[in-house]
């Protein structure tokens, strides 16, 4: 018998997509649409809704659900899905990186390509062919519990690690077998939240989401991310789910974005039960299907409601066609009906966790250190003691941060990842601390304790709601306990900040502060009067307390993933430099929110009656162990048209006795605009090793077409006139040389 056309690897994709929409019922197509969560009944998932794809899987449910296709009619494989969004996050042993926000610390695209690379190698061993990452979200309102998700603050900054992510996740083309499908989301706007809170409406202007929201999207729109997540929340009372404009007239019109949509988990649903935007599932299915929606996340009852909708009249079987074939395409390009890439055990044996040495090269560039008298490096003594205290200090799960392990959205692995495979920030030191040095640890304070919500443990849909934190009050033995240990040593390390229960989705907090007994600890360790170093280990930025912003030295690590610990005793000992720079603003306090740097100009003065509005520490921001002078920027030409390239450079000088790797962080300002405009948006970055003592020039190089603003029609235009670009080490204006330019 002869194949039918469709299993002909042969023939062309879109004759064989053709070919079996054409023997498709109206059951099966809507079905195709379905991403149902593999924890529940995968039988029924497949051999009666007839499911296009499944997420949150073990290999051996991937293995039976591979197996049940087989018994379909039409034996259309799966796809599976999962959340790989700093390494494989649930899949036992695998390598675990900093969290995006600490690896954008590093402002390393190329890093950040490596590690995806390495994460679909793990990744694709063990069955999945789609990850939901990268976060492409701007940070606003850090209250937001999903702060640690993004890349930071900047469009641009954004734009270029997205960019790289998605490259390495998507390998050399779908035929290689170990790249992965990359999710660009949440598409768009979702973190432009009231008051951080999660998914609230995004009150956001078509302007502000072309001007800052929109280009780090369409830039890898147009560079072939396969998939697209559209963010949970409404804009301008609209649901993104259904939003024509972003859909159809600015992705797939002005983009030409031909990928495939994904909702966000039970988006259709939630119109119905949650934004009450339709009165059924009939209605909200019928409504998601003529928006373009090609795969509808975990809501099951898109499997009755759009079958209805067809029933009614609401919709058209047609109308499904243009979706299930975005699937199918997704499907053959992978090969999947050849050979469905089964988890492979050899090669999860050869390839899970086996990226250990990436992963310290990742975690020892997404360090930042913020703040230092001189007391790092800890000087190299024949003997000395290290105080390592507070409830971080030796927290392997809390040290790999969200979407990890068991930070809460599988069940799988309730004691996270392997203990051994972690190195905690107290496990560094002993292990890298001089021969005659002495390392002692107390724990100091607690942070919090849980209660159950009075709502209930579980959302309407079935989702489980997120227990109240129980800010833990000081405990005067802890304390005393940690001040002993400090008043016996030489240097105090605390490492204090946030824990997974006030990080993620519906997790915003109302505060930034550090929780519990951690300030009373600091308090009481400054008041030692011992040399302080305040290792912050916090998913996203903190408002610190005065007795941490009086330390020797802070040191910002994110979630730093499995080999934090070492990386951190290596910056603090100096065996590496530091070199991470802040992606995003720390506020001072939470009622200066929001403090990104490139706020419109224009308000009234530029503090409140009771506080500055400058941030504690700005977007950009990071120091080295010595110092680099910027001087002498120059421009080759200053009158250019729009055409044109503006081409300069500036010396840097090494006026200290360690090297550096400098980010060299180039701005422009458009002095006056046709509407109102950020004073400086960062345009370009490069990264430089300087030695000791000597001086390094370096070559700016910037294409007149980006120094553009978005006008009061909503388009992105280079407007003539004077310009001035602004380098140096970070966002803060009195940090940055300047040299004017003209664009004709
Ligand atoms: C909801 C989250 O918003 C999204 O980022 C994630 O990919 C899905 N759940 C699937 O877990």
């Amino acid at each position: 018998m002869t194949a039918l056309p469709y299993l002909d690897p042969t023939l062309p994709v879109a004759e064989r997509v053709a070919d079996l929409l054409g023997r498709m019922t109206a059951e099966e197509k809507v079905g195709q649409m379905l991403q149902l969560d593999a924890r529940d009944d995968v039988v029924d998932h497949v051999l009666h809704k007839h499911v296009g794809s499944i997420l949150h899987t073990s290999p051996e449910r991937v293995l039976q659900a591979h197996d049940l296709t087989d018994q379909t009619r039409l034996g259309i494989p799966l796809l599976i899905g999962e959340d790989c969004i700093h390494g494989h996050s649930f899949f036992e042993g695998a390598t675990i990186f900093p969290t995006q926000l600490g690896m954008a610390a590093s402002w390393d695209p190329a890093l950040v390509e490596r590690m995806a690379r390495a994460t679909a190698v793990e990744v694709a061993a063990t069955g999945i062919h789609w990850t939901f990452s990268p976060v492409l979200c701007i940070a606003r309102d850090l209250r937001w519990g999903r702060i640690d998700e993004t890349f930071g603050e900047d469009p641009h900054l954004i734009g270029e690690l997205a960019s790289a992510a998605v490259r390495g996740y998507q390998g050399d083309g779908l035929t290689d077998p170990t790249a992965i499908l990359a999710t660009a989301k949440h598409f768009a706007g979702y973190s432009e939240t009231q008051g951080g809170r999660d998914a609230s409406e995004a009150d956001i202007s078509r302007r502000k989401l072309r001007s800052w929201f929109l280009p780090p999207f369409e830039r890898v729109a147009r560079e072939g991310c396969r998939t697209f997540m559209l963010g949970y929340q409404t804009t301008d009372g609209v649901p993104i789910t259904i939003n024509d404009w972003l859909l159809t007239d600015v992705l797939r019109g002005e983009w030409g974005y031909t990928g495939t949509l994904i909702t966000d988990w039970d988006n259709v649903g939630r119109m119905v039960w949650e934004q009450k935007v339709q009165p059924d599932h009939a209605h909200a299915a019928a409504a998601a299907v003529k928006a373009g929606n090609d795969m509808v996340m975990t809501t099951p009852q898109f499997f009755e409601g759009a079958l209805e909708a067809i029933e009614l009249g609401l919709l058209e079987e047609k109308e499904l066609d243009e979706a299930v074939s975005h699937i199918l395409t997704l499907k053959f390009e992978l090969g999947l009906f050849e050979d469905r890439r089964r988890p492979a055990p050899e090669r999860i044996a050869d390839v899970l966790g086996s990226h250990q040495d990436l992963n310290l090269e990742v975690a020892r560039r997404s360090l930042v250190l913020l703040q230092n008298s001189g007391v790092l490096p800890l000087p190299a003594a024949p003997d000395a003691k290290v105080a390592v205290v507070g409830p971080l200090a030796d927290d392997a799960q809390t040290q790999l941060g969200d979407w990890a392990g068991n930070s809460g959205q599988a069940g799988w692995i309730p004691d996270g990842h392997p203990r051994e495979m972690i190195t905690t920030v107290l496990d560094g030191l002993r292990a890298h601390v001089p021969a005659g040095w002495e390392v002692t640890h107390a724990r100091g304070a607690e942070i919090l304790t849980l209660e159950e919500d009075p709502e209930g443990p579980f959302f309407p849909d079935g989702q489980p709601r997120p227990p109240v934190v129980v800010p833990a009050a000081p405990d005067a033995d802890l304390v005393a306990e940690a001040v002993a240990a400090a008043a016996d040593a030489d240097y105090v390390v605390a490492v204090v900040g946030d824990r997974i229960e006030l990080v993620g989705e519906g997790r915003s907090t109302a505060t930034l502060d550090l929780i519990g007994g951690q300030v009373a600890l600091l308090d009481a360790l400054a008041a030692t009067g011992k040399p302080l170093v305040v290792v912050l280990l916090a998913s996203k930025p903190l408002v610190l307390p005065p007795s941490a912003l009086g330390a020797e030295a802070i040191l910002w690590v994110a979630n730093p993933g499995m080999r934090g610990g070492q990386a951190i005793a290596e910056l603090l000992l100096g065996e590496i430099e530091p070199s991470g720079r802040l992606p995003i603003s720390f506020a001072r306090h939470v009622g200066q929110q929001p403090t990104y740097y490139n706020q419109v100009r224009g308000q009234h003065g530029d503090r409140y009656a009771d506080l500055t509005q400058s941030p504690a520490f700005a977007f950009g921001d990071g120091l080295s162990f010595t110092t680099i002078e910027y001087s002498a920027l120059e421009l080759d030409a200053t009158e250019l048209s729009a055409s044109a390239t503006v081409r300069g450079h500036v010396t840097l000088t090494n006026t200290g006795t360690r090297p550096a790797l400098e980010t060299v962080q180039v701005y422009v300002s458009d002095l006056v605009t046709s509407a109102s405009w950020a004073d400086r948006e960062l345009k370009a970055f490069t990264q430089v090793e300087v030695a000791p003592g000597t001086s390094v020039t370096v070559p700016l190089e910037l294409p007149a077409s980006a120094c553009t603003i978005v006008d009061a029609r909503g388009e992105r235009v280079v407007e003539p006139g004077a310009f001035e670009l602004q380098v140096g080490p970070s966002s803060r204006g009195e940090s940055l040389l300047r040299a004017r330019f003209t664009i004709r």
